[in-house]
């Protein structure tokens, strides 16, 4: 997406909302989960924003390194490179067809990238909020690569099954590290299964453990002023109750962006690291200017819209690098975080194509607004829901097309048969002022649900006096149009 000739800055005085939606993983078609796990809900806020007259910037880009990309790249015969920019334009197109408004759709694999990511680190460095310390690794000489944990599989050393993965015992659950496998093999490649040798590497950290009072102290306090979801606040809650811990930034891997520190050079940032600096380094990429979003805390509010997996690093990794600079910076003031939602009665799964994926909704030949309708009515917002065609169906036609539909469009039949489509001016009975009075305190509720990101509430529970409201509402038009018809019949008899 090219960046306006008139970009959106904040304007003094104004409530300037800065809204982020998790930059999603490049290297696949975005499913139903992740439309509603993080653009959709924010371009829902987005579209409120608006409304209300809020100075609003939406952002949102594909998050485009690490390992998941040189993977996709390996199975497709294509460079990182090449993976990125061919995905990057199947997430745009799907992203336009469901209607998000971004204001800017950027990616993760660019210049600004490296030079924010590299200043952010620099400024930690400097303050002494970087360590070091040596890893053991699986190494295959054959794919002339370190091996991410779930590349490796081999024998668990708790209960003998002989297909456990590296990260974890498929077969007895126990979490393990990839160096406790024995018989290792490699599955970097689909048809590698070679034999990898440990290596020792030596690894940057970010000193978390240093910075967990400030962490805790600015957590706090933006949790008592801002709005952040139960999960989200208990996820944050738990890492610190258990003591944070240095974390590794920096991975032996070729697709990243390069670690700066000589001696590290021949390293890239850990993606997670990096990711949400993408935020920093797409709305820099959209605007010279952003600054003015990004290091003005008194001036902005950023709402930011994720699924739960996501938490962490957004509330804890991110901040603590940008109080790490000692340098002024916006930091999450809100923070929107979704439970999980499934496909009928499994889970959505990009490897195994369980779901709708974006291409298929587009090709269904039901419009984007069902989807977007459905999707928020059972938006995942205080527990896991699922996705279920039976259920859609009945919603789409009991409450999109009975209530809302109808509604609409007796409404407009009935403005064209008695008031030929124009608007005339009406004198309100006091009966017209309650009814008006009444609506307008469930728009106020449905607002008050939206500031706080009940965004599924607002499109559902919250309309339960609504419909009552449109019940009464339809009965009223009802009889308004029999006595007209009345007092038409009258005037023709006479
Ligand atoms: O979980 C994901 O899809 C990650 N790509 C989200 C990254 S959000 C942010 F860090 F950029
Ligand atoms: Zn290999």
């Amino acid at each position: 997406m090219s960046a306006p000739k008139q970009p959106i800055l904040p304007i003094k005085g104004k409530r300037n909302i800065l809204i982020t939606s998790a930059l999603p993983y490049v290297n696949n078609v975005p499913h139903l989960g992740n439309i509603i796990g993080c653009v959709l809900s924010a371009d829902v806020f987005a579209r409120f924003c608006r409304l209300r007259d809020y100075n609003t910037l939406f952002i949102c880009g594909t998050d485009e390194y690490g390992t998941a990309t040189e993977t996709k790249a390996i199975a497709e015969g294509l460079e990182p490179k090449q993976i990125c920019d061919k995905y990057h334009a199947i997430h745009k197109e799907v992203y336009d067809w469901f209607n998000i408004s971004f204001d800017y759709f950027g990616r993760t694999s660019t210049e600004k990238q490296t030079e924010v990511t590299q200043e952010i680190f620099w400024a930690c460095h400097k303050n002494g909020f970087i360590t070091q310390k040596d890893e053991e690794q699986w190494y295959c000489e054959s794919c002339d690569s370190f091996l991410a944990d779930r590349f490796v599989e081999g024998t668990c050393p708790d209960c003998g099954y002989t297909d456990a993965r590296g990260d974890q015992c498929d077969e007895c659950g126990h979490p393990l590290h990839a160096h406790q496998l024995k018989d290792p093999r490699c599955k970097y490649r689909k048809d590698c299964g070679k034999t990898p040798q440990l290596r020792t590497s030596t690894h940057l950290y970010l000193c978390l453990d240093k910075l967990q009072p400030e962490m805790q102290a600015y957590f706090a306090q933006a949790v008592e002023k801002g709005v952040w979801s139960a999960n989200a606040q208990d996820i944050t809650q738990s890492w610190f109750d258990r003591g944070l811990e240095p974390r590794a930034i920096t991975r032996d891997l070729k697709w990243g962006t390069p670690v700066p520190l000589e001696g590290f050079t021949d390293k890239v940032f850990y993606v997670w690291f990096d990711a949400t600096i993408g935020y920093i380094s797409i709305t820099a990429n959209y605007t010279d200017e952003w600054q003015q979003w990004w290091r003005n805390p008194d001036d902005v509010q950023l709402y930011q819209f994720m699924a739960k997996d996501n938490v962490l690093f957004h509330s804890i990794i991110f901040p603590s690098s940008l109080i790490g600079t000692r340098e002024t910076w916006t930091k999450v003031n809100h923070l929107s975080a979704t439970e999980y939602l499934n496909y009928e009665d499994r889970q959505f799964s990009k490897s195994r194509g369980v779901g709708v994926f974006g291409n298929n909704a587009q090709e269904s030949g039901i419009p984007a607004d069902v989807y977007r309708f459905y999707l928020l009515y059972i938006r995942p917002e205080t527990a896991d829901t699922h996705f279920d065609w039976a259920d859609l169906i009945a919603k789409h036609n009991n409450e999109l097309l009975n209530n809302l539909g109808n509604f609409v469009h007796r409404a407009l039949t009935f403005s064209a048969k008695f008031f030929d489509s124009k608007m005339t001016q009406v004198v309100l009975t006091d009966e017209d002022k309650e009814s008006i009075a009444a609506i307008n305190e469930e728009v106020g509720q449905q607002a008050k649900a939206l500031r706080d990101l009940r965004v599924a509430n607002a499109s559902e529970e919250d309309c339960a006096p609504a419909e009552t409201k449109l019940a009464e509402l339809k009965e009223q038009l009802a009889s308004l149009k029999l006595k007209i018809e009345e007092e038409e019949k009258a005037e023709g008899d006479n």
